[in-house]
C-alpha cells in the first residue's frame, strides 16, 4: 500500500523532501519615503510600516542590510504642493524622490534599488496618467514615464518598476534608457496589476487615491486570467526582464499560469491590503503570527514567484522565521 505518510513521520524527512523555500534573497522591501527629517511615522492600516525621512530611511535600510536583506522598492510620500496634472514633481531635479534614490545608492552601493513609475503619487488627479475630460490618456503618460524612468536611472535606480499598467510602457521606458546608455537598468513590470480592493492601505500611506472615479480603465478585471497572459508577453516582447502579478494571495492563480508560460523570472506583489488584513487578526489572537506570514510567503513561492515583494520582509528575517 502507498503510504504518503512516511515521507512527513519526522522533522529530518519533511524537510528532506521540502519542495519549496524562502530565503532572504528573493524579498524586496517595499519602503515609504517622506519629506523632513528624523521622521518615521506609522502607516495607521499597516501597523510595524513607517513613513521615513531620507536620513532615517539611511539607518533603515541599513537595519535591513544587516539581516541580509538586499532589495528595497522606493515609494514616495508627496505633499499636495508639490502635486500637478503631469506629475512634473516625478522628474524634477533635487526631489524628494530621486534624492532618496541616490543617497540609497551612495552610502549601500551593493543594495538593490527598486524605483516606482507611475504618475499617481505626484498627480494632483491621483491617477497613473495624465486626465483629460475625465479620461486617462495613454501615449501622453507614457511620455511623462519616460522622464521619470530616466531620472531614476541617472540618480543610480538599479530596476525601473513601471507599475501603471499604460499600452507601451514597457517598450517606450526600454527605448529611452538605451538612447540614453543606460542599458544596464533593468525593468520590472507590473505585468498583470489588477484593478483591486487590496491597495487601500498603500493609498493611505502615499495619500494618493485617485480624486474621481476608479483604475478600471487601465488596472485589470480581477475576473480574468487569459488578459494577463496578454499583458505579460506583451511586456517580454518590449524587453521586460521581470514579470509581476499584483497582488499575490488573491491571485496564485495568474502567478501560476505566467510562470508556465514565460522563461522570465516571475515577481509577486504581496500588498497593502494583504498584510493589513494578516496584521489585524494577528492583533485579535485569531492567527499565529509566525506560522501564518511564512505560510502566505510560501504560497507565493510555491505558486511560481521567484521574487516576492512583501511588507513582512524585515521581520520575517529579524525574528528569524525562515
Ligand atoms: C501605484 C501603485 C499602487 C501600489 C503600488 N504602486 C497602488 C495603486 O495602483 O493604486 C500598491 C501597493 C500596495 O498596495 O502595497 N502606481
Amino acid at each position: 500500500m502507498q503510504r504518503p505518510r512516511r515521507n512527513r513521520k519526522s522533522e529530518v524527512i519533511r524537510q528532506m523532501v521540502q519542495e519549496t523555500h524562502v530565503s532572504a534573497a528573493n524579498l524586496i522591501f517595499p519602503l515609504f519615503i517622506v519629506d523632513g527629517e528624523k521622521q518615521k511615522t506609522e502607516v495607521a492600516s499597516m501597523p510595524g510600516i513607517f513613513r521615513y525621512s531620507i536620513d532615517n530611511l539611511l539607518r533603515e535600510v541599513e537595519s535591513c542590510m544587516n539581516l541580509g536583506l538586499k532589495s528595497f522598492d522606493l515609494f514616495p510620500n508627496i505633499h499636495d504642493d508639490f502635486k500637478d496634472k503631469y506629475a512634473t514633481e516625478s522628474y524634477r531635479e533635487g526631489s524628494l524622490y530621486l534624492r532618496a534614490i541616490s543617497e540609497v545608492k551612495k552610502e549601500f552601493p551593493e543594495a538593490c534599488v527598486i524605483t516606482d513609475v507611475a504618475m499617481d503619487p505626484y498627480s494632483s488627479d491621483g491617477h497613473d496618467g495624465i486626465v483629460e475630460n475625465g479620461e486617462i490618456l495613454n501615449d501622453e503618460t507614457l511620455e511623462v514615464l519616460g522622464k521619470m524612468a530616466l531620472a531614476h536611472a541617472q540618480n543610480g535606480a538599479d530596476i525601473i518598476a513601471p507599475s501603471d499598467m499604460m499600452d507601451g510602457r514597457v517598450g517606450y521606458i526600454r527605448k529611452t534608457l538605451d538612447d540614453a546608455g543606460f542599458k544596464h537598468v533593468s525593468i520590472m513590470s507590473y505585468s498583470a496589476k489588477y484593478a483591486s480592493a487590496f491597495y487601500g492601505p498603500f493609498r493611505d500611506a502615499l495619500n494618493s487615491a485617485p480624486k474621481f472615479g476608479d483604475k478600471k480603465t487601465y488596472q485589470m478585471n480581477p475576473a480574468n486570467q487569459r488578459e494577463a497572459l496578454i499583458e505579460a508577453n506583451l511586456d517580454e516582447l518590449e524587453g521586460a526582464d521581470f514579470l509581476m502579478v499584483k497582488p499575490a494571495l488573491p491571485y496564485l492563480d495568474v502567478i501560476k499560469l505566467i510562470k508556465d508560460n514565460t522563461e522570465l523570472p516571475v515577481a509577486a506583489y504581496n500588498v497593502s491590503g494583504e498584510y493589513a488584513m494578516i496584521k489585524a487578526a494577528i492583533q485579535n489572537g485569531w492567527l499565529n503570527e509566525q506560522r501564518a506570514i511564512t505560510e502566505v510567503l510560501t504560497s507565493i513561492r510555491r505558486a511560481g514567484a521567484t521574487a516576492i515583494l512583501t511588507y513582512h520582509a524585515k521581520e520575517v528575517l529579524l525574528n528569524k522565521w525562515l
